[in-house]
């Protein structure tokens, strides 16, 4: 997978690479988590244009929520596949993939937004996410966005752990979690206030991650391209 994300964004073409290869890796890992990131990616994105954000700042939300869960890589599939609850020490391994991913992107990485959303997308405003625990203040407007992103796919989909519920419950649960100060209102508001905009990704293909047919471009350097489904 080539990623050639570049309208409007001023990360590397180096950096995309690397992006590449990572997600390529993440696929033939753990294709459950990578087609989650990939809607993550395109829910944050439109998240991002329902709020009025800048081209370049969602251009790099989008590469931030498409890597964030890609500490996912350094858990075993012992624990990410399994379907009863994870012991104490399963669930310290899961909740160090924040900082595990950020630790494998820190030294190629020169997007702040890209590195807060892989570290910090499991903190909340409550205090009580993790890894860090961080407070509401210290909690960016990147990683608020990909949480409730995160979570919203995580309620919609199945796990090896739980089958996806229906919209009307994930809706309340979106809600109490803000009420509890889970995740972000004002961004929770933003998100249902056009529910079925974020269900887009889940019937459309997305547009921004072109994988290139590698063996279309030796033949005559027509450089057709290809969309990712998502599914
Ligand atoms: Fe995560
Ligand atoms: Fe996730």
């Amino acid at each position: 997978m080539l990623i050639t994300n570049t309208d409007n964004c001023k990360l590397s073409p180096e950096f995309l690479g690397f992006c590449s290869v990572y997600m390529q890796r993440l696929k033939n890992y753990d294709p459950i988590t990578y087609y989650h990131s990939m809607r993550v990616a395109e829910s944050a994105t439109l998240l991002g244009e329902q709020l009025g954000l800048s081209e370049d700042y969602i251009a790099q939300l989008r590469i931030g929520a498409m890597l964030h869960d890609i500490g996912k890589l350094s858990v075993p599939k012992s624990i990410i596949l399994k379907p009863d609850k994870l012991d104490d020490h399963q669930r310290s391994v899961m909740e160090n993939h924040p900082y595990a991913g950020y630790k494998l992107i820190e030294d190629i990485c020169d997007s702040k937004i890209v590195l807060n959303c892989i570290l910090k997308h499991h903190e909340k405003l409550s205090g009580k996410g993790y890894p860090l625990g961080l407070d509401s203040d210290d909690i960016p407007l990147e990683a608020r966005i990909v949480s409730i992103c995160d979570i919203y796919d995580a309620l919609a989909f199945d796990r090896p752990y739980k089958r996806a519920l229906p919209f009307p419950k994930i809706e309340s649960i979106l809600i109490k979690m803000a009420k509890d100060k889970e995740i972000d209102k004002m961004l929770t508001r933003t998100f249902l206030s056009n529910f079925s905009y974020h269900m887009r990704p889940y019937t459309k293909k997305i547009s921004v991650f072109e994988e290139k047919k590698r063996e279309l471009e030796s033949n005559d350097n027509d450089r057709q391209k290809e969309e990712l489904e998502v599914i």
